[in-house]
């Protein structure tokens, strides 16, 4: 705390961080909140807790800042599931489609993008491209059901890309766990496979008449510590419990499976987020070139809540 303070140094932490990389945190949420965070802080320096992409994205949206990450190697399954190639190739296929990428990509791809999107902001960024318009949306194909069931859209070609953590999330192991909890809530990232079959329930407002949310990771903090509910069952990443634990200490918080850990959040320990304040590393850079082309659809993501 003492090095953060000297050195000028805001912490950003996304909710799947471990609780003490949590408890060292200025900032705490999901995608959009850290890129806002990255976006509006006077600070000098963004200690970024989370995943490469995100803190490129910081990069990109603050290029006068200096963006550290303490371990270069926490990548993302999703984000790895397209390449800059892959995605070039696509929009030859569809020359006058809308590229709409979801924050989990490369520097390089949202380079090639329209519109970048996160879990909040996904059905807004879709619903402000004009009707005529085909979207080409990627990388994940739970969100892009998702987005397409919620907007109604029939012009949206979807990229077949997951997230191993939340395409893990079974069916069967969300039926085990509501059904030891039979008064739980059931809330849900839209990144998981389990939330294909729940799709039309849930725009009819419940499943198997039982309350149903499917939101971000900040959807669901803001739900949870609203909702008159005492118990949920929560179907996404389990670093997110910690803090729903914290804010809520009368409320009973599951995961819908107890394997759902990304381990490249917990790449970035406590130890490293010292050693990286120490030493100043590791900085993230990406070239002007693709920061500055890249800027355009995160600056249209950002304007759009
Ligand atoms: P959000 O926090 O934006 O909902 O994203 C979840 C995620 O998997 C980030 O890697
Ligand atoms: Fe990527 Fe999935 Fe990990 Fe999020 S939880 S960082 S989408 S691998």
């Amino acid at each position: 705390m003492r090095l953060k303070k000297e050195k000028d140094v805001v912490i950003l932490a996304h909710n799947y961080q471990v609780p003490e990389v949590q408890d060292v945190a200025d900032f705490v949420g999901d995608s959009l909140g850290l890129a806002r965070q990255a976006a509006e802080t006077p600070h000098k320096t963004i200690l970024f807790c989370g995943v490469h992409f995100m803190a490129e994205t910081a990069v990109i949206i603050s290029p006068k800042k200096k963006v550290l990450i303490p371990d270069l190697e926490a990548g993302c399954s999703l984000s790895d599931s397209i390449s800059v190639d892959d995605l070039r190739e696509w929009k030859k296929q569809h020359p006058s489609a809308i590229a709409v990428g979801y924050v989990n990509t490369t520097a390089d791809i949202k380079a090639e993008l329209d519109y970048c999107c996160t879990s909040s902001n996904a059905v807004n960024v879709v619903n402000a491209i004009p009707e005529d318009k085909e979207i080409l949306f990627l990388p994940d194909m739970f969100l892009g059901a998702y987005i397409s069931k919620m907007t109604g859209r029939k012009n949206m070609l979807i990229w077949a890309g997951e997230c191993h953590v939340h395409a893990g999330i079974k069916p069967e192991d969300v039926q085990q766990k509501l059904d030891s909890m039979t008064n739980a809530e059931f809330i849900v990232h839209p990144e998981c496979s389990c939330t294909t079959p729940y799709l039309y329930d849930v725009a009819a407002g419940s499943y198997n008449g039982r309350q149903v949310q499917i939101l971000s990771t900040e959807g669901m903090m803001k739900y949870v510590n609203q909702s008159s509910a005492t118990q949920f069952v929560i179907a996404t990443e389990t670093g997110i419990l910690y803090r729903m634990r914290k804010q809520n200490p009368d409320k009973t918080f599951i995961p819908a499976s107890e394997k759902a850990e990304c381990q490249y959040m917990k790449m970035i320990t406590l130890q490293k987020v010292h050693d990286s304040l120490m030493e100043d590393k590791y900085e993230v850079k990406v070239p002007k070139e693709t920061a500055d082309k890249a800027r355009l659809a995160l600056e249209r993501m950002l304007a759009i809540s």
